[in-house]
């Protein structure tokens, strides 16, 4: 077996553990040092995972010949900076979503990697679900014929995290859009099969977050603060280069009846229907006029979706193959996101750059 490949994560708060039990199972690759600001929450990280090469600062990360690979997974608004000098460096570099909250930021990084030869991988784990790998598989055998429209949605009842990461915009660059958006855009565009987007008109809006006793039922322990400068909700409709269309909604909070997250998405083809996370297909037969729908058969996943992603990251390294989440299809996501942004300021539709 060749070398295993070395792994550098930096910034090691809340997301940062879900990657390691990928990196821990991986063939091809082993964390063998952390970087994080705060040296007590990086002292504990590195006791609980049994890591003992660890700095508060970067370079030294960056500057190590012995790593190959760099995890980022600090707030939004390092990701540029961090994700440019790793690849610099020489490494390749997997980056926690959304790679970066605007568009010319991820087209800086396009062409860092370019220039370094090296692979970049936006860390989008739902596509790394079993469900959404079965039915991106179904869907490429061609099964719903031409997809003309999408709908997707991921909306929560009082349910984020009221931290600075996700809720001040110098931190996060942007609110629900961004941090959940993000989400379900990457997902619906890859099982369309990534069409161009050209044009978007949305809303992003802040209606219940600064009301008198406002709480998330993740973090009863915490009030909102006043600090929230970002949006909770947002809509949009979007227009691609094929003809196809799409509608999204996402929300924090959102009167919406829903436990955890109501997350799906829809796609709709000349030959059939689908949707995720049930795989179910809708189809029919119009000489006999029957209409069938049926679930795909699947198995349960080996992985939890943040520690297989991790996986395939560095098996694709190991195997020569490019990386399974290319940083221009997060372009093309964060370039509706951004739309939307533009188009609640603006009032109209927004035309994307090609
Ligand atoms: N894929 C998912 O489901 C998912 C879920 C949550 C968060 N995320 C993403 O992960 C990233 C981090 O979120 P989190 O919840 O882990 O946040 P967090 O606040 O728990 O952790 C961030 C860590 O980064 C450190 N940090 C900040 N700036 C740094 C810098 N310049 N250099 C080194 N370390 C730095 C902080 O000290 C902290 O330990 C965000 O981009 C977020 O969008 C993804």
């Amino acid at each position: 077996m060749s070398k295993l490949l070395n792994v550098g994560v930096i910034g090691v708060g809340g997301i940062s553990h879900t990657h390691m039990p990928g990196w821990q199972d991986s063939e091809h690759a082993q964390v063998i040092a952390g970087s994080d600001i705060n040296e007590t929450g990086l002292s504990a990280w590195g006791k609980q995972h049994n890591i003992t090469t660890l700095s508060t600062t970067v370079e030294d990360l960056l500057g190590n010949p012995d790593i190959d690979i760099i995890d980022i997974c600090t707030p939004n608004m390092y990701h540029t900076e961090l994700v440019i000098a790793a690849l610099e460096a020489g490494k390749h570099v997997i980056c926690e979503k959304p790679l970066a909250p605007k568009p010319d930021d991820i087209r800086k990084m396009i062409e860092a990697k370019n220039a370094s030869g090296k692979e970049l991988m936006t860390a989008q784990h739902f596509r790394f679900k079993g469900s959404s790998q079965a039915m991106k598989k179904e869907i490429d055998s061609g099964v719903l014929g031409d997809v003309y429209h999408a709908r997707g949605w991921m909306l929560r009842r009082n349910a984020f995290i009221p931290t600075p990461t996700f809720i001040e915009q110098k931190h996060s660059g942007g609110g629900a859009c961004i941090d959940i958006g993000v989400h379900i855009l990457d997902l619906t565009l890859w099982l369309m099969g990534n069409p161009k987007p050209i044009s978007v008109s949305g809303t992003a809006r802040t209606e219940l977050a600064h009301k008198e006793g406002q709480f998330s039922k993740w973090r009863m322990d915490m009030d909102v603060p006043d600090t929230w400068d970002v949006e909770e909700f947002a809509n949009a409709f979007v227009r691609f280069d094929n003809g196809a269309t799409m509608m999204l909604e996402v929300s924090w909070l959102l009167h919406h009846d829903t436990q955890g997250e109501d997350m799906q998405c829809w796609l709709y083809g000349t030959e059939a229907g689908c949707h995720w996370p049930s795989t179910q297909f809708l189809e029919s037969n119009l000489e006999s006029k029957q209409l069938y729908n049926r679930h795909l058969q699947l198995t349960d996943d080996a992985m939890e979706a943040h520690a297989f992603e991790c996986v395939e990251f560095a098996r694709a390294l190991a195997e020569g193959r490019p990386s399974p989440v290319p940083p221009e299809q997060s372009l093309d996501v964060m370039q509706i996101l951004d739309g939307i942004y533009r188009s609640q300021e603006e009032g109209r539709e927004i035309r994307l750059d090609s």
